[in-house]
């Protein structure tokens, strides 16, 4: 099958990317993203390019060239469906907040609704793509949704999970380590999955895409969220035995990464992973175990995420108990709030964990972060619902600029590791704290000789 139009559904951080990088590298095919919200459909279409939604490294170049050619964003989403050959459903899956499961299993509803959606509307035969993150079995689901419309319209459903990751989400579009397509092992489904392979083919190269059947597929990109988290708390828990003992993580995890077998990625210490994905998605797997009864590999996964909550907790609690037991009124800085560098995403962001921790104490915390405005900050604190909006508003400030974010403070805690906080000016910084002049840094990426050597006293993880 000849494809020349494909439709997203959803035009979030991997809606919007991905898509952008098929437009780029597809000029024959026209594709459309669409999503039910539209100030973010707005956004997408802003003259400025720089005020699309999403800040990713490189992205409003590529949308730039392919915005009007054969990239289009729109609400409109019937008219997206009913033109497209290959529909990707990629809205959000986010962890369940009521009812079964509230708290640990995915919540399918905007997956169902999709669905539902495609089946209401499709007149001809259509190629759904699963790009969302999903339970292992979803395709069962959206196959018994799509097979009972009695219009004799065929479905064929792939799952094809995306593995980028923010901050380096065109990098990780145009060079992937791999492609994953799942589909059915009849004849349709394997014209359908070299129907997908062809429009990867236009960039990736063969050998690294990877097909698999649909259960595998969907599989594999809970289990390769689970490895990724796992690497981190595994690091993060030796972190506190370095503390203990005199070793430094930055050591141990360069010797350990140095192993071939082990590989140098994914083993930097840290106040701990933050993001939309690692945390829902391991919930979901422990869950999915759970259902089929399995509590031993339940368990086993389940430690990842206490382990994560823990380093963050300890932080935290490492910075009340060296400000000699107490932060009431004192102003604590904030230098970050993204979850990672090169984003504007604060999805699970440790900073508001460790943040809501501070305030429970009394603190005032000032808030810098180079792309993740006031509003958000606070809406980020508001979600946790553990006070109200008023005493949140009373206890956190944002900055524009990083020096007067810091003036004053009896502390600073390095929450993300923007490139910039390496470079500023910290004696100028220094010279306007109270002093004994406190850094915390949640990301081990300042000097911590040179910091001691203007007068901080520094702590950092791991050593
Ligand atoms: P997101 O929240 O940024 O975007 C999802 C979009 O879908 C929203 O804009 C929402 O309005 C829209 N939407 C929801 N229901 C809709 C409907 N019925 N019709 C039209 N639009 C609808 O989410 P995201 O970060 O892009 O994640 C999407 C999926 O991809 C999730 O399953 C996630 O687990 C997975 N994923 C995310 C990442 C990542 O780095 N963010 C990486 C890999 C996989
Ligand atoms: C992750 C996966 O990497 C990606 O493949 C998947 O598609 C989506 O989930 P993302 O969450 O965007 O991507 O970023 P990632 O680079 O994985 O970082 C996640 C969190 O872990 C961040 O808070 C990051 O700071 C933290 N991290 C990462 C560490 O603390 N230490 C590390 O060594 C690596």
């Amino acid at each position: 099958m000849k494809i020349t139009k494909i439709c997203c559904i959803g035009a979030g951080y991997v809606g919007g990317p991905t898509m952008a990088i098929i437009a780029q590298k597809c000029p024959q095919i026209q594709v459309t993203v669409v999503d039910l919200n539209e100030e973010r459909i707005a956004a997408w279409n802003d003259e400025d390019v720089d005020n699309i939604p999403i800040y990713e490294p490189g992205l409003s170049e590529i949308v730039k060239e392919a915005r009007g050619r054969n990239l289009f964003f729109s609400t409109n989403v019937e008219k997206a469906i009913d033109e497209a050959q290959i529909i990707f459903i990629s809205v959000n899956t986010p962890t369940k907040t009521y009812g079964k499961g509230k708290g640990m299993a995915a919540d399918l509803k905007f997956i169902e609704l999709c669905a539902r959606q495609i089946a209401k509307i499709a007149k001809d035969d259509k190629i759904v793509v699963e790009k969302s993150t999903l339970p292992v079995r979803t395709a069962e689901a959206i196959k018994s949704i799509l097979d009972n419309t009695g219009n004799g319209v065929q479905f064929q459903i792939l799952s094809n999970p995306e593995f980028l990751a923010e901050g380096t989400a065109v990098q990780d579009l145009l060079n992937p380590d791999r492609i994953l397509i799942g589909g059915d092992t009849t004849e349709e489904g394997q014209k359908a999955i070299q129907a997908l392979v062809d429009v990867y083919a236009n960039w990736v190269p063969t050998d690294k895409i990877l097909t698999t059947n649909v259960w595998s597929s969907e599989l594999s990109k809970l289990t390769a969220n689970a490895f990724l988290a796992q690497r981190i708390s595994s690091v993060n828990a030796m972190s506190e035995l370095c503390e203990k003992t005199g070793a430094d993580v930055n050591e141990v995890a360069k010797a350990i990464g140095m192993d071939s077998r082990i590989g140098a990625k994914f083993l930097k210490a840290s106040v701990g992973f933050g993001g939309s994905c690692f945390q829902k998605d391991i919930l979901n797997l422990v869950y999915i175990a759970k259902s089929y009864g399995l509590h031993e590999v339940a368990d086993y996964w389940e430690q990842v995420i206490i382990m994560n909550d823990y380093q963050k907790r300890r932080f935290s609690n490492k910075i009340v108990q060296t400000l000699y037991n107490t932060v009431a009124d004192k102003k604590i800085a904030f230098l970050g709030w993204a979850f990672k560098k090169d984003t504007n995403d604060t999805r699970e962001s440790a900073a508001i964990y460790v943040a809501d921790d501070l305030i429970n104490e009394q603190a005032q915390i000032a808030v810098y972060d180079p792309k993740v405005s006031a509003k958000k900050v606070l809406a980020d604190l508001d979600y946790l619902e553990t006070r109200s909006t008023e005493k949140n508003s009373a206890c956190v400030t944002s900055f524009d600029d990083p020096y007067e974010a810091c003036a004053n403070a009896h502390a600073i805690a390095v929450l993300t590791e923007w490139d910039e906080f390496v470079q500023y000016d910290w004696q100028k910084i220094y010279d306007s704290m109270q002093k004994p002049a406190f850094v915390f840094d949640g990301r081990n990426i300042l000097d911590r000789a040179k910091m001691e050597e203007i007068g901080f006293v520094c702590q950092a993880i791991g050593s």
